[in-house]
């Protein structure tokens, strides 16, 4: 089949794309550089003469072909997103193609940590990035996530160190400081990833386990415990976990998402050890991605929604498995919320073609695709169908659409005569093509999106309409409460509250005491708007210390509302900038320019 042409990659897999890559690597901390070698193995058509790879930044040293000849390349002008072509011209008989070059001190994949950014605070720590287009600026490669490949590695770091990537991995650290990976199955490159730190290991099972820096990782071990159940149970529902081990990193607190979805070493965030597993949901979500997007990969990121719309229906049918029904329609009734809020701000930012299922990001960075839409009005569209013709058939769906497309590519238009075929020819079902032009093609969230139904939040709704009738909330309503009724009560309040109001609900809730980054950035944006100061210096510290675009935006933009304000979140801006990833910084420059 032909690929589908992504405009965020020069590549031109048609004439020449890569198969396997040789990666050896030395991890300069002093410089902040790696000095790497990219050995390519090809696959090039009969008439081509030229491959393309993709690269951000990175100064190439050489290029040779098989047994070390010299080739001829160009490397194109930079374009501030996509970065810069390097065309390496071919001869016949090429096989390998071997790029000798050193990384820039601000490759915007790579973090590079001062020993005072991580926990032990002895040692510096690195990882990387690279989705969606950021693997560029680390391995000169087709940076399309179309075009798969193998990979093994050889990295060299500093002797205390631990390295780990995308692929088998050491669980303790050794005498030379050089470690090997491999990863056999075929993975497109926005997922190749490398941490390097202080870090230690705990198995969960025979198959699973967590890395996180010493000091950390009992305490990781604890909160991702059911780690385990996850697996099988993800595996019950949709398919055998087709990556052999399942680990989880968790990273130091500047690392810009939630989680990452590395194959076999799923990257995550400090943010999610709230003490009492309330936010697990996120691993679930990773280790989803196991099947939705590392197996079955958006052809473009066009077509994200199929990655992560997929990725949020699986994660919300693991957690149902594991926690009940109740717990699940929680955590869909706040995405459903935080959907109708990402429609609202994308009509008022004049971005309502946004708010399709597919989108258009030529000539624009494929991050501008990473909203509510592609995660929860994803979700929505396959809830819609799973309803209206029912679970068993969405499941033998679903896991048939994993298993006949594992290790393949999907565009949307590939998938929808896919799924329409299916129902057809398996259930007699015809779906309506209406079903896919309203969700896909169509702005905004139909009126037929199903409605979570949650007694829990329930009884937060009635608790929250008695409070507003002027009568106080008691500990003895809220004593039986999670984070999940908190966060739905904190995001049903009234918009304006008084100060009498603000310092009794505090008292209530213990908010600005609070430890759950999720409590702390939903509290934060009523302390900021209702002028809240006692929460300040909690807010402040939180937005030195965490890295997560996630919470930086919501608390950022509500500063910024106000002249006042806007004084304050640039201050704090100047002080935790040098604490974020590239990722985040692009986000917040662009937030606080306006
Ligand atoms: N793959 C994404 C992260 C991502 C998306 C990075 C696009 C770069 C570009 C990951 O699986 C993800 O969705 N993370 C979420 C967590 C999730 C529970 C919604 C996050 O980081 O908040
Ligand atoms: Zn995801």
């Amino acid at each position: 089949m032909k690929p589908a042409t992504d405009p965020h990659s020069y590549a031109q897999p048609a004439e020449a794309r890569v198969k396997h890559l040789q990666w050896k690597a030395m991890v300069d901390f002093d410089h902040k550089i790696i000095r790497a070698v990219a050995t390519w193995t090809i696959e090039v058509n009969a008439n081509a003469d030229l491959i393309t790879f993709d690269t951000k930044g990175l100064s190439i040293e050489k290029v040779t072909l098989n047994d070390n000849v010299a080739a001829e390349y160009r490397l194109a002008n930079n374009d501030s997103i996509l970065g810069q072509a390097l065309a390496v011209l071919l001869k016949p008989g090429t096989t390998q193609v071997s790029i000798t070059y050193q990384t820039s001190p601000d490759a915007e994949a790579l973090q590079w940590l001062s020993p005072q950014q991580t926990a032990g605070k002895k040692f510096p720590f690195l990882f990387t990035q690279s989705q969606a287009i950021l693997a560029r600026s680390w391995v000169p490669c087709q940076d399309s996530p179309g075009i798969r490949f193998t990979y093994d590695a050889e990295v060299t770091v500093p002797k205390d160190l631990l390295a780990l990537m995308s692929a088998s991995n050491p669980q303790a650290k050794n005498e030379t400081g050089i470690y090997t990976f491999s990863m056999k199955q075929p993975i497109p490159s926005y997922l190749l990833a490398l941490s390097v730190g202080d870090i230690a290991f705990k198995s969960i099972s025979d198959r699973s386990g967590i890395y996180a820096e010493p000091s950390l990782v009992d305490t990781c071990a604890w909160e991702f415990a059911d780690l385990e159940k996850m697996i099988a149970g993800a595996e019950e529902l949709y398919g055998k976990y087709q990556w052999d081990r399942y680990d989880v990193l968790v990273l130091p607190p500047s690392f810009p998402f939630g989680g990452m979805e590395n194959p076999r070493l799923t990257f995550a965030t400090p943010t999610i050890l709230a003490g009492d597993r309330s936010l697990t949901s996120l691993i679930a979500h990773e280790l989803a991605h196991s099947w939705s997007g590392n197996l079955v990969t958006n052809a473009t990121w066009d077509d994200f929604w199929l990655n992560e719309g997929f990725t949020v229906y699986f994660e919300t049918r693991i957690m149902e498995k594991l926690y009940g029904k109740d717990y699940a329609e929680m955590l869909a009734s706040l995405n459903l919320q935080g959907l109708h809020e990402e429609i609202k701000s994308l009509n008022e930012a004049g971005l309502s073609a946004d708010t399709k299922l597919k989108l258009h990001l030529e000539g624009r960075s494929p991050d501008d695709g990473v909203t509510e839409i592609a995660y929860n009005k994803g979700y929505y569209f396959l809830r819609t169908i799973e309803e209206q013709n029912g679970r068993d058939k969405f499941d033998q769906f679903v896991k048939d659409y994993f298993s006949q497309n594992a290790f393949k590519v999907m565009t949307t238009e590939e998938f929808i005569p896919f799924m329409k075929t299916y129902y057809q020819e398996k259930f007699s079902i015809a779906l309506a093509d209406s079903l896919f032009q309203d969700w896909i093609y169509t702005e905004g969230l139909p009126s037929y999106c199903p409605k979570p139904v949650s007694d829990r939040f329930a009884k937060v709704d009635a608790a929250l309409a008695q409070w507003k009738a002027g009568n106080a909330i008691t500990g003895s309503t809220t004593s039986s409460w999670s984070t999940h009724e908190w966060l739905h009560f904190l995001k049903n309040l009234p918009d304006t509250l008084s100060p009498g109001q603000m310092t009794a609900l505090d008292e209530l809730g213990k908010f600005t005491a609070s430890g759950n980054s999720e409590i702390i950035t939903a509290w934060g944006v009523i302390a900021i708007r209702n002028h809240y100061e006692k929460a300040y210096p909690k807010i402040e510290t939180f937005l030195i210390n965490t890295g997560r675009r996630k919470f930086l935006m919501p608390l950022y933009s509500e500063l910024i509302k106000t002249p006042e304000g806007k004084k304050r979140a640039v201050s704090i801006y100047s002080k935790a900038r040098p604490n974020y990833h590239f990722v985040a910084v692009s986000s917040l420059d662009k937030l606080l320019k306006q």
